[in-house]
Order: structure tokens, then sequence, then C-alpha cells
């Protein structure tokens, strides 16, 4: 085992009685990392994460970890930390206490247990809270505490199942700057969850994007959000002007539409509404649908290549549902799919 590989997921099948949730599904893990699964309802990231933690024996394949074939050893024996949406703290218990359970459950010694909860109370950033009820803290105080108390475990991996999801706006992002610092800090490699593609793109080294338990995609935030290979990640991500290519024309509802300039080797080109130029080019569209987004208007246009999608600066004149504008589609601009559909 190398740091490169220090949790291995391979050719893992998971299933319930006959349903498949996951499909053969090989992954590699460095330590120190902070991965993000990322996908639609019912893809199979909690399954997977369940199969890491051991709460879930595999139909086939294997979980390793550190070195060690973990695939059948008992989820007490892992030491992997698992934090769930709902965290559920105990509300008769102080902050100090409730981060101190589960090593008490492992009788730590008193001293060395004082120290690593004391250690654990200050990464998240609650040192003068540590005699509070859970009751007398905010969302994100608690949050925090929930994290503290699976950090202090000392866990080779921590899985985090959508940890923010039940925090507003404004503390999610409070919430998500005080993961990634923690993470760094301790150097605990890290997997979450979440809906959130905002919120996998700003946290993650490395995202993983899965369609119907299997993954679609894996790569950097960047390689995500400006390289989608597939139409799937691209329509995921945002992009949503997505076309097959069929012998380097655009396959449309009216027929094959000629782009111009040079077209790469694809299976598809997608651009985001704000890649479409408005007011020049070769095609030409209808305004059906004009919306003011603060720093941008977005156009639904009706065109021989179907509806497409712009956006432009909200600076630029407006224009009028029932207008007609010429477009283009610049090739440059395109992210190229690999695979389609
Ligand atoms: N206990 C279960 N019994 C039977 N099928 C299940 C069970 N738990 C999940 N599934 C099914 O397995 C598939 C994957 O579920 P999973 O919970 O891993 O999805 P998810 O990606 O975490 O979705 P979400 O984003 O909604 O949390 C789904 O089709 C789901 O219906
Ligand atoms: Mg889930």
């Amino acid at each position: 085992m190398s740091d490169a590989n220090f949790l291995t997921l391979e050719n893992l099948t998971l299933a319930y009685g006959d349903t498949v949730a996951v499909k053969d599904l090989n992954l590699t893990i460095g330590k120190g990392e902070l991965v993000a699964f990322l996908g639609p309802s019912g893809c199979g990231k909690t399954t997977t994460m369940r199969a890491i933690a051991g709460l879930l024996s595999p139909a086939s394949g294997h979980v390793k970890l550190d070195g060690a074939d973990i695939t059948r050893v008992s989820a007490n024996k892992r030491n992997v930390g698992l934090m769930f949406q709902s965290y559920a703290l105990f509300p008769h218990l102080s902050v100090y206490e409730n981060v101190a359970f589960g090593l008490r459950l492992k009788k730590t010694p008193a001293a060395e247990l004082d120290k690593r909860v004391k250690a654990g109370i200050t990464s998240v950033g609650l040192t003068d809270y540590a005699d509070r009820k859970p009751g007398e803290l905010s969302g994100g105080q608690q949050q925090r505490v929930a994290l503290a108390r699976s950090m202090v475990m000392e866990p080779k991996v921590l899985l985090l199942d959508e940890p923010l999801s039940n925090l507003d706006a404004r503390l999610r992002l409070d919430m998500r700057s005080e993961l990634q610092r923690v993470q760094k800090e301790t150097g605990v490699t890290m997997i979450f969850v979440t809906h959130d593609q905002g919120e996998a793109l700003s946290l993650a080294d490395r995202i993983v994007v899965m369609k119907r338990g299997a993954i679609e995609q894996i790569g950097s935030p960047e390689d995500i959000y400006n390289r989608p290979t597939s139409a799937f990640v691209a329509d995921f991500v945002g992009f949503e002007n997505i076309f097959e290519l069929s012998d380097g024309r655009l396959k449309t509802p009216k027929g094959p539409v000629e782009l111009s300039g040079p077209v790469p080797i694809a299976a598809g080109l997608a651009w985001r509404p704000r890649m479409v130029t408005l007011g020049s080019g070769p095609f030409q569209g209808t305004v059906r649908g004009a919306s003011f987004a603060g720093n941008s208007r977005e156009y639904l246009l009706d065109t021989p290549l179907g509806p497409i999608k712009a956006e432009v600066d909200a600076a630029l004149p407006s224009h009028e549902l029932g207008a007609e504008l010429a477009f283009d589609l610049p090739v440059g601009a395109a992210a190229q799919l690999r695979t389609f559909g």
C-alpha cells in the first residue's frame, strides 16, 4: 500500500436483496484526500458509504483500507467514522461529554481522553462552549460538535453523508470552510456526500459523479465543471445546451446542423448558457422566455436546433419576447463529450 491507494474499492457490487444498488464499482482514494460523491437521488452514494463503514456487506468485491482487506471486518473494528445528516447529539450531555462519548466507550485513559476531547473541541472553534448543552447551541455549532465527536475517534477515514444539508445557506458556507480547515489541519481522509454541486466543487480535492450505481466520471472540481466527459455529467453541472454529434454535425430534432469552424472528434458537444454568443452568428432564434438573474439575463430561444438557453450580462440592452436574434454556438468553447446518453 502507498499513500495513493489508502482506501480501495475493488469491483464492489452492493445489493439489497435482489435489488442491485451499486454495480462493479472501482475507486482508489489517497491518504488525506477530500473526496465528494455527487449524483442524483438513488444513484448509490449512501449505499457505497455504508459498505465502506461496514454497515452493508458487499455481494461481491473488496474494501481495502491502509493495506488491509477489511471487507469482512465488522463496523466497530474498522476505524471508519460516519456522520449522518441527522447527527443526533445527546441533549442531556454537555458539548464536552458528547465529544467524549465514543472515547469513554472505548475505555480511553482519563488523561488521554481529556487531551483529545479538548483538542477536538478547539479544532472546531467551540472552546468557550464546552459546558453547554446542545439545546443552547446554534444549528451550525451543533453540527461542529458532531464533527468533533467523529474526529476525536481519530478514524482512518471519515464519511460524511450530507452533513450540511439541514443548515441554512449562510451557516452552510461557514461550515463548508470549517470542514475544509479541520480536514487540512488533521489530514484525515474524508469522503462526503452532497446533492449540492457548488458544495462539491468548493470543498473537494476530487469529485466522483455517480449515476445508477456506477461511477460516471472522476476528476478535480475543474475537470468536472469545465470538462464533463458525458452528456449526463454535462447536464448535471449546468451545461444546458447539449447535442449529440454525427459525422461532424449536430444532431437536432430538425435534422443535422453544420457548425462554423472545425469540429473535434467527439460523441457530443455541450455549451453553458453563457457560452452562447448572442446577437451575432450563423443561427437565428426567437426569444420565447427572458428572465433577470441579477448580474445576468437568461433567454430561452426557439431555434431550428431546438430550444437554446443563452445567458448574457444584464448591463447589455435587453431583448423583448418575440424578438429575432442571431446567435452562435462557438465550437472552441464547447465541452467535448466522449459518451452520450
Ligand atoms: N434498505 C434498502 N432496501 C432496498 N433498497 C434500498 C435500500 N436503501 C437504498 N435502496 C435502494 O438502493 C439505491 C441506492 O440508494 P442510496 O441510498 O445509496 O442512494 P443515494 O445516492 O444515497 O440517494 P440520496 O441522494 O437520495 O440519498 C436506490 O435505488 C434505493 O432505492
Ligand atoms: Mg443518500
